[in-house]
């Protein structure tokens, strides 16, 4: 008889965060085993941009782990962030189903905006823009996630400005010069 994995009541909870869903998938994807931690965390880490104290609580629960083993190998790889590098994220699914429907053309124009490439923060601290894998939410390809507000069936064309507005800062430093 098939045994599925019982996925316990926290992965429930963020069925609407898009990039909790990812990490609950990946969590799933390998039956909530402890030896999937690391490769649990670099997809958080790629969701979220960095591994937050709750976040790594509830991954300890879920893969049933101490969040001192969790903390300890989260601090150990450099790879992994413990705190927000910017003061906001932007996260550009690069999936498959986004990136045929343009998620390349979206991670050029935000990168050329703020001046940064993916993966990196602009000098001043505001924002973090990075790439994840697919968000499992492809009906909405292609999609980004600012902070924790889902831009869905975007377009390069004036993307930059709704990042901009969303972050509640006008238009990002370079657009205007672009
Ligand atoms: S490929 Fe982007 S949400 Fe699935």
């Amino acid at each position: 008889m098939e045994t599925r994995p019982v996925p316990p009541e926290s992965a429930v909870a963020h069925v609407d965060d898009p990039r909790r869903r990812l990490v609950d998938q990946t969590l799933k994807r390998f039956q909530y085993r402890p030896d999937a931690l690391i490769e649990v965390l670099h997809v958080a880490q790629e969701a979220y941009s960095f591994l937050g104290e709750e976040l790594l609580g509830d991954i300890a629960r879920q893969l049933k782990l101490p969040e001192s083993q969790v903390l300890g190998v989260a601090t150990f790889y450099h790879a992994f962030a413990l705190r927000p590098k910017g003061e906001h994220s932007c996260i550009v699914c690069t999936g498959t189903a986004c990136y045929v429907k343009g998620a390349g053309e979206i991670v050029k124009v935000l990168e050329a905006a703020y001046g940064i490439h993916s993966g990196q923060t602009t000098a001043d601290g505001r924002l973090t823009l990075g790439a994840a894998r697919c968000f499992g939410n492809c009906s909405l390809a292609p999609l980004l996630v600012v902070d924790d507000k889902v831009l869905g069936k975007e377009t390069a064309e004036g993307i930059a400005g709704r990042v901009a507005a969303v972050l509640g800062n006008g238009t990002p430093r370079r657009e205007s010069t672009s």
